[in-house]
Formats: structure tokens, sequence, C-alpha cells
């Protein structure tokens, strides 16, 4: 029991030590929140901040002074945590099972369609649309396709992009777009019909795709 009791409290005091820069960085967060992502990753971080910090107080004050209902509490809440993620873990999994991305028989990206998921994970997705997108816009995930503007079309294609870059950053296959570069295509003087993803791609480095359902469902593997 006492090797134990030295572990969970040298456990909980690198917890409670983690927690601190956690906290701070949610106060920065919210000090500084220039865009709709840092105003609402915030109150999260903070709040998840707090909680690692109590759990940890517990465990530390639990294990070190022997107060047994506190150790208790504290492994309820690890209990619940544990339940709570493997919920979640098999939730994620359920509501973008179908979502797996289509391979494409002469590229070496897949592509993805918000059509496959669920109506409820749809309807989730578009609801937070404008916060989501505004995280992925701050996460420059299309900088590396948008400097890389003299890549021929054919090394284009056979390159491996993650599921957020092939949704978000270039326009979809069945456009039949021509290539200039990753983020710089010629719309054809047929319009595509049935994707209404074509209709909204932009080269403009500040929309691109970010507003496609593709780029919703890339969202949604990672
Ligand atoms: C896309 O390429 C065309 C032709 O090379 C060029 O005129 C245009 O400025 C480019 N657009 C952007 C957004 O880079």
């Amino acid at each position: 029991m006492r090797v134990s009791n030295n572990l969970v409290g040298i456990l909980n005091l690198v917890t409670l030590l983690l927690s601190i820069p956690i906290i701070g960085g949610g106060i920065w967060l919210s000090k500084q929140a220039n865009t709709e992502c840092e105003r609402f990753l915030d109150k999260p971080v903070i709040v998840l901040g707090v909680f690692v910090l109590l759990v940890s107080i517990a465990g530390l004050v639990g294990s070190c002074c022997r107060v047994t209902w506190l150790l208790w509490v504290y492994l309820l809440v690890m209990f619940l945590l544990i339940l709570l993620l493997f919920c979640f873990t098999i939730f994620a999994f359920v509501v973008t099972n179908k979502g797996a991305g289509q391979a494409l028989s002469d590229k070496g990206y897949k592509e993805y369609r918000l059509g496959d998921y669920s109506n409820w994970l749809q309807n989730r997705v578009n609801d937070n649309w404008g916060k989501i997108r505004s995280c992925l816009e701050d996460s420059k995930i299309c900088q590396k396709l948008l400097t890389d503007n003299s890549t021929p079309a054919a090394d284009f294609y056979k390159e491996h992009l993650s599921s957020l870059q092939s949704g978000c950053c270039k326009p979809s296959n069945d456009c039949n777009f021509q290539y200039i570069s990753p983020t710089n295509w010629t719309k054809g003087a047929t319009a595509a019909l049935g994707n209404p993803d074509c209709e909204i791609w932009s080269n403009d480095a500040n929309k691109l795709c970010y507003a496609c359902d593709s780029c919703k469902a890339g969202c949604w593997i990672t």
C-alpha cells in the first residue's frame, strides 16, 4: 500500500505541475484572443486545467496524508474519466464509421464527403462550422500547399495529403479543374454537376475550400 501511495503521490504531483501551464495557457488565450478560434478554446482549456488541478490535489492530499475518502473521490473521478473516454472513442468510431475517405485510382490522396456521415453529425458540424473553420485557418494546414506553388501536377497528384489538406486546401477531384499549383486551379468551361463544393472553391488563400463539405468531412478523420 505504501509503494502505491507514493506512486499515486508522484503521479499527482506531475499532473498538478502540468495543470499550471494549462491554466496559464487558457488565461493567456483569453487575454489575447483575436480570432474566433482562440475565443472558442480559452474557456474549455481553463476548465480542463482547473479540473486537472483539483483532481491532482485530491490524489496528492489523499495519498500523502492518508485521507481515505479523498482517495475514493479521486478513484471515482478517474474511473468516470476512463469510462467517458471509452464511450467517446466508441461514439467517435460509430459516427464517423462510413466516412473513411474515398481512394482515387490515380491519386496519392483520398477525398472526403460529408454525405458519408450520419445526419446527426452533419448537423453538429454545420452548426459549429464558423468556429471550427477559424481554428483550421489559424492552424495553417494549407500553408505547405500554398507555398508549394511550383510543384508539377504529376508530382502533386502523387502526394499523400492529410484528410484536412485534401478536403480544405484543394478542390474536389470530380470538379475536373485544371491544375496550376496546389491552391490555384482554373475552373473549366463545363461546370461540374452535382458537387456544390466546385462552386465554393476559390483560389483566394483565405477562402480555398474552407467552406466545402469535403473540408467539414476531412475534419473528422485525422
Ligand atoms: C493563379 O495562376 C494564374 C496563372 O499562372 C495567375 O495569373 C494567378 O495570379 C494565380 N492566382 C493566384 C491566387 O495565385
